[in-house]
């Protein structure tokens, strides 16, 4: 069955342009069980890419320009295929950020008509933007066969998006919009780049997500600022102990030694950090145990860390998962992405799932006077062909 974000792509591809894409792709969105702000710091992290996603149609257009339509609200831009401006669309930043990289890389596309649309809720902290700049990067390089792998892709989108965008992001988005498998999570080694997959077996148990709908301003600064936050945390430890080349190095132990030094707001950064990345390798290995309550208490535990440690969480996030903790049935949930907004990520007891979500979403209304949203969520494969 076609799914209705692509339906209205293939439908806007065939009216504007007058034919049939060559290629249609889905790029998914991601959520992230556990290790948050953790990927720039060369920690761990576990995502997997999820069944809400951006969808694209291409074919090469014979021309020298480009042709880049979004479907939801209809916007188009067209620029020469070399020697282009940025856009005055901030999506076209993330499409024109991939063709820089693949400049940069010795790769020289020709013109391509491009239209793309999604299902994926925007500012959620479900990664929108590597699924458009992953899924346009993996779109080109099957149209223009330069046989990129997807490792690669990810690396490129990272970079595409930090040095073009200018968002400063750590690894996880790409890696889970090009690197995951249906079904699994992805372990993944922020510093080594190493990953494995790890399945959950979720019989009894469901994940969903619950979106705030609120998205606080100064998402981006405060996001730079706490990495930087990090980096200088490390580099205090560093005088003590040279081996540190980020807060990944550093033991509680260590922390616990320098605390006068880095005072109290690094201190509790750095402790975050730390006690994150344990979190993470616990939560696989209760995972393997099929040990939901851990799993469930370390997303609980995740929580309170980002928001007193760290300090990303709000109120709405912390309204929310203090639902969940009062709820019988469910057993963990935290915030989810870089925080100030964006979504929960609950784990629970299938049964339980209705009762808590109509008591959640009746409270959240009744306590802020807006609408949280519901988002189902299945664990898909990373980007494809379809
Ligand atoms: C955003 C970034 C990711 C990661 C998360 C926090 O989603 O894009 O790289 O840092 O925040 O875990």
């Amino acid at each position: 069955m076609m799914n209705e974000a692509l339906e209205r792509v293939a439908r806007k591809f065939e009216s504007d342009f007058g034919t049939k894409p060559e290629l249609i792709l889905r790029s998914p969105g991601r959520i992230n069980l556990i290790g948050e702000h953790t990927d720039y710091n060369m920690g761990f992290v576990v995502p997997s890419a999820i069944d809400k996603s951006v969808y694209f149609a291409f074919r090469k257009n014979g021309r020298d320009e480009h042709r880049l339509v979004a479907a939801d609200p209809a916007q188009k831009v067209a620029f020469p295929v070399s020697g282009f401006q940025k856009g005055e669309h901030f999506w076209a930043h993330f499409l024109q950020g991939g063709l820089w990289k693949l400049d940069q890389e010795g790769h020289q596309p020709g013109g391509v008509d491009v239209v793309f649309g999604s299902d994926l809720p925007i500012g959620a902290g479900l990664s929108s933007s590597s699924a458009l700049s992953c899924g346009f990067l993996e779109g080109m390089n099957l149209l223009f066969g330069f046989e990129i792998s997807r490792f690669d892709i990810a690396m490129l989108g990272h970079f595409a998006e930090r040095e073009y965008v200018g968002l400063k992001g750590g690894i996880m988005d790409q890696f889970a919009n090009m690197l995951s498998k249906p079904d699994h999570f992805i372990l993944l080694d922020c510093r080594s780049k190493e990953y494995t997959h790890h399945q959950l077996i979720m019989d009894e148990y469901d994940i969903i997500l619950i979106n705030t709908c609120v998205e606080h301003k100064l998402t981006e600064s405060d996001y730079n600022t706490r990495s930087a936050e990090s980096a200088r945390a490390a580099e205090i430890i560093r005088d003590r102990y040279p081996e540190v080349r980020s807060l990944r190095d550093v033991s509680l132990e260590m922390a616990g030694e320098m605390k006068n030094q880095l005072g109290d707001v690094l201190y509790r950064r750095a402790m975050y950090v730390i006690r994150e990345n344990r979190r993470v390798l616990d939560t696989i290995q209760a995972c393997h145990r099929n040990d939901y309550k851990k799993v469930g208490e370390n997303l609980f535990a995740s929580h309170a860390g980002l928001r007193d440690e760290y300090e990303v969480s709000c109120k709405e996030l912390d309204f929310l998962v203090d639902q969940a903790m009062s709820t019988e049935g469910v057993l963990g949930a935290r915030m989810m992405g870089g925080g100030f907004g964006g979504c929960t990520i609950n784990l629970l007891e299938k049964k339980v799932r209705d009762h808590f979500v109509r008591r959640t979403l009746n409270l959240y209304r009744q306590e802020f006077g807006i609408e949280a949203q519901l988002i189902p969520v299945r664990l898909t494969g990373s980007t494809e062909v379809i």
